[in-house]
């Protein structure tokens, strides 16, 4: 069955960027100028998904508008005759799929907010995208899940090598085998473990395609890690009935979740961005000079 469905949970309380977050939906904090889930929207766009189910929380009547149209700007920007800007606007509306919202009540974990698209998805395969993880590739990522589930039409989620002291901030495979390059069966899903107890170094980073038997594991999963419904400790029921494949992703990924991550994207795109790049690296040459000079000075 093709896959033509994704989820966007966006329901989290953006406790780690306030006071930003305190009237605004985290995944409306731009990169440069462009807000989080639109990057997470235009690579489901270009992964080949339709329709996108958004898990909304509260303060998120920001992302429902930045995807609506804005007759007076719109009107202002075209009596002005800012072609581009008007655009750049007008690809907002005009993202080719269709949007639909839904609010999770209680912010009762990740796998909670997934439930919540059991209607939504019925009985098809579908993805879920997090916006705190942005992916670049040749490839987006999205469609390499799709791509491996055409072969296999097992569930399978993305997951990348991180730094070892890393690892309990993540969920974390316990891969058996690599069954073809960077395609893994996997033993265990284990939700942030403790370092010391981590079975590997392959995390999961935010790219899940999962077929709809989850919805059953979700309905009686019981609270994990946090006290929170876990998507990942539904996942690991699931490959007990069916099995769940792990994809090692090799592109380039950004956590946009935590400050310096934040950070960390905004330079990164912005020296591929057209309209600030150039004064960017020059500043960014500069600055690192001084701060070498400030090293030695010490
Ligand atoms: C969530 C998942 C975790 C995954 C991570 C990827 O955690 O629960 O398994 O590794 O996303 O970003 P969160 O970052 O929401 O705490």
């Amino acid at each position: 069955m093709k896959v033509r469905k994704a989820v966007i949970p966006a329901a989290g309380l953006g406790t780690r960027f306030l006071p930003a977050t305190k009237a605004l939906a985290k995944e409306m904090l731009p990169i440069v100028d462009k807000p989080t889930i639109q990057f997470i929207v235009e690579e489901a766009k270009a992964s080949g998904i339709e329709d996108i189910l958004i898990i909304e929380g509260k303060n998120k009547r920001s992302i429902e508008d930045h995807f609506d149209s804005a007759p007076e700007l719109e009107q202002n920007l075209e009596e002005k005759g800012k072609t581009a800007l008007l655009k750049m606007v007008h690809e907002t509306t005009d993202i080719g799929v269709n949007l639909f919202y839904v609010r999770q009540a209680y912010p009762k974990g990740l796998g909670d907010a997934v439930r919540l698209a059991k209607s939504f998805i019925a009985d098809e395969p579908f993805v879920v995208m997090l916006g705190d993880d942005l992916m670049m590739d040749t490839v987006p990522l999205t469609r390499q899940l799709i791509d491996e589930y055409e072969r296999t039409h097992a569930s399978i989620l993305a997951v990348k090598k991180v730094p070892h002291e890393e690892v309990s901030a993540y969920g974390v495979i316990d891969p058996e085998q690599e069954v073809a390059p960077g395609l893994f069966n996997v033993k265990k899903f284990v939700e942030k473990p403790a370092v010391a107890e981590a079975p590997s170094d392959l995390a999961i980073i935010g790219r899940y395609l999962l077929t709809p038997e989850i919805f059953e594991m979700l309905e009686t999963q019981a609270p994990g890690k946090g006290g929170e419904i876990q998507l990942t400790d539904a996942i690991d029921r699931l490959n007990q009935t069916q099995r769940v494949f792990a994809h090692e992703f090799k592109g380039a990924r950004y956590d946009v979740g935590n400050k310096f991550g934040f950070v960390q994207t905004t330079i990164e795109y912005g020296l591929t961005h057209p309209e600030v790049k150039d004064e960017l690296r020059a500043y960014l040459l500069q600055l690192a000079k001084r701060l070498e000079t400030d090293l030695t000075q010490r």
